[in-house]
């Protein structure tokens, strides 16, 4: 999931995979894109999305979806797109697809999307988006596909024997995601910079060939989140597939009951050390994100009260934050109606959207007959 694209489902970062003088360059832009932002969040279109393999959990919200609302909310058009092909580049079936797809948006809502400003839309009902793909897959070799860090640790990753066509091509259709709106900023985690740099190739490419002196296509920027990682109550990445994850979606008393199982270690006094404690700073740090407070300041409270005084704050401090989120959960999904109605008018804009797109560059390809 994200961050953004920084998936909170993709594994974590491989030493290999970031090219360290990239990732800096990475962050230093982000900053100056972070005041850009603010000065004028009319010039920005972000492309964020996930891919509808179940619920939403604590580390996608506070990994990438808390920021996609605060870029909503500075006034940034957003375009979320719910990846549903997508799901079919690690797995050989895409289950339940209606309901995590319904559920997705549910999620979504609840967490404060905002229908009016951003348009959610499914992946497969955008035929014009997907039509770019062949266009961008000539833009793009082989042996670059074969090179792409990402595209490897997917693949490391990936449930299945054989590497599909679909996920070997994965960073070529992110490239159609993102392009076919003409988004300019896709905030991601750094395991995502190797794909958008594939986008921005894609974007230089079209024009170099057939913008004819112009830009058909926006280079995108990415937009680096210090996305925090939470580790799952079992003290590995927390994860939907696991079971580890606090789901959104979850009532208190579940919620509560994963917290209680949680992994600590054998020593009472709680500090705050990610490093020789991930666990009790994992779950420190938790707390910290729902309440906005420092992680250092929660585990000085708490000192020698132990495990069982930090979990009863983490359960508190989750519970208390998720309240809102899951009222409003609770509501939407009584009106299925409205739902799908979200996602009819999404699916509408965004077609409107990937229609004049891909109209523009058949005729920049002279293919406009
Ligand atoms: N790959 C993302 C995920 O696994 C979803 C996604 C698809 C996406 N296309 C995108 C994210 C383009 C950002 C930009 O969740």
């Amino acid at each position: 999931m994200d961050t953004t694209l920084q998936t909170a489902d993709s594994e974590a970062l491989t030493p290999d995979s970031a090219d360290p003088l990239k990732t800096s360059a990475a962050h230093a832009r982000s900053a100056v894109l972070e005041e850009l932002i603010r000065q004028a969040p009319g010039q920005f279109r972000v492309l964020t999305g996930d891919r509808p393999t179940g619920r939403l959990h604590l580390g996608h919200y506070f990994g990438t979806l808390h920021n996609r609302i605060r870029l909503q909310n500075l006034g940034v058009e957003t375009f979320v797109i719910i990846a549903d092909y997508q799901v079919l580049t690690d797995r050989d079936i895409a289950d339940n697809l209606t309901e995590y797809v319904e559920e997705l948006v549910l999620d979504y809502l609840a967490i404060g999307v905002d229908p009016a400003r951003s348009t959610i839309f499914t992946h497969s009902a955008v035929p014009a988006l997907n039509q770019l793909l062949l266009p961008f897959l000539s833009l793009v070799s082989v042996s670059e596909l074969n090179r792409n860090p990402t595209v490897k640790d997917e693949i490391a990753h990936s449930r299945q024997s054989a590497v599909s066509g679909l996920m070997f091509t994965y960073p070529v259709h992110q490239a159609a995601d993102i392009l076919f709106c003409k988004a300019n900023l896709v905030p991601v985690g750094q395991d995502q910079l190797p794909h958008l740099e594939i986008t921005r190739t894609v974007a230089r490419r079209f024009n170099d060939r057939y913008g004819d002196g112009g830009a058909v296509f926006p280079r995108p920027d990415a937009l680096l989140s210090s996305a925090p990682l939470l580790l799952g109550m079992d003290g590995t990445k927390m994860s939907k597939s696991r079971g580890n994850a606090i789901i959104l979606a979850a009532d208190a008393d579940e919620t509560a009951r994963l917290i209680k199982g949680a992994k600590t270690d054998s020593e009472r006094f709680i500090t705050y050390d990610p490093a020789t404690r991930p666990e009790v700073s994992s779950l420190l740090l938790m707390a910290a994100l729902c309440q906005d407070r420092a992680p250092e300041q929660i585990a000085a409270e708490i000192g020698s009260a132990g495990a069982a005084a930090l979990k009863r704050t983490v359960t508190e401090a989750v519970n208390e934050c998720l309240a809102p989120i899951r009222a409003r959960r609770t509501e939407y999904a009584r009106d299925r109606t409205y739902l799908r109605g979200v996602l009819r008018e999404g699916n509408e804009r965004a077609n409107a959207v990937a229609d004049a797109t891909l109209a523009e560059v058949r005729a920049a390809m002279n293919s406009h007959y």
